[in-house]
């Protein structure tokens, strides 16, 4: 089936991945603010990633005009940065990152409130941080991938929202994407049995509206149908007999500080920026 189990120094070099994207992540929440453009992120993750020796995945991969995914209110995944996009208070944005570190990739990314948002925004990006969440926690060797899938998708339905199937997690490591493909919805008792050593992303999309999608005329900027906002969080997490070691998880635990770029504080979860 050809999925991957890795382990001894291939674990450890997917840690430092993994690590330099959180990292680079929390850099650039600790800047995130009305009045900054799309294109701003863009070119703190280059800066970022490359003070950390390593490059943007995403950049050129299958022609991505960019360095980093900023998916703003309705875009639900692939949103491309530019210089005219500025945030403004009460947006929430998904800033995606995914860091290739000597050949190996970590993936991860986080929603973000622009100063004061609506109580729908703010449920919406809840409810998909702890679909992420409720995702993570069925994983372990022996579990099967339905599990996966089941436990994002009833916690979304059960909070009044919809999770996206048109995309889904990832096998990563020495690719950026690789198998198996981790549906966000599903039945549980079906799909691949999880093995101690295997690499996935958990990456929920979770709408507050329909779950339905569209691509925009750019070929990569995927938006609801229906209008209505889109959350999205991500982890890289090897599979262990146990359940899943988060690979761009917390550096050292506590909360986020906004000091800037230390590179050992945790990844933020539903920052709130820029007041
Ligand atoms: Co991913």
């Amino acid at each position: 089936m050809g999925i991957p189990l890795l382990k001894g120094t291939e674990v450890e070099r997917l840690r430092l991945a993994g690590r330099a994207a959180a990292e680079t992540l929390a850099c650039v929440a600790a800047r995130l603010a009305p009045g900054i453009t799309t294109a701003d992120i863009d070119a703190w993750v280059r800066e970022d990633t490359a003070r950390r020796g390593g490059k943007p995945s995403q950049l050129g991969y299958h022609g991505f005009p960019a360095a980093v995914c900023t998916s703003r209110n309705q875009v639900v995944c692939h949103g491309i940065p530019r210089a005219d996009e500025r945030l403004a208070a009460g947006d929430i944005i998904n800033v995606d990152v995914t860091t290739n570190l000597d050949g190996y990739h970590g993936d991860t990314s986080a929603t973000f409130f622009i100063g004061e948002v609506s109580a729908e925004a703010r449920h919406v990006v809840e409810v998909a941080r702890r679909c992420r969440e409720a995702g993570m926690a069925v994983v372990r060797h022996g579990a099967r991938l339905g599990d996966i899938g089941a436990a994002i998708d009833e916690l979304a339905r059960a909070e009044g929202c919809s999770v996206v199937r048109e995309f889904g997690g990832h096998g990563i490591g020495r690719s950026m994407h690789g198998p198996p493909h981790v549906p966000h919805v599903g039945k549980r008792g079906t799909g691949i049995t999880l093995r101690s050593g295997m690499v996935l992303t958990i990456e929920p999309m979770v709408n507050l509206g329909r779950p339905e999608v569209r691509v925009l005329p750019d070929g990569w900027t995927v938006v609801t149908e229906d209008g209505s906002l889109s959350a999205q969080f991500e982890h890289t997490v090897l599979v262990t007999r146990e359940g899943c070691e988060v690979l761009t998880g917390s550096v050292r635990g506590g909360s986020f500080g906004r000091q800037g770029c230390s590179g050992l504080e945790a990844p933020p979860v539903g920052t709130v920026a820029g007041r």
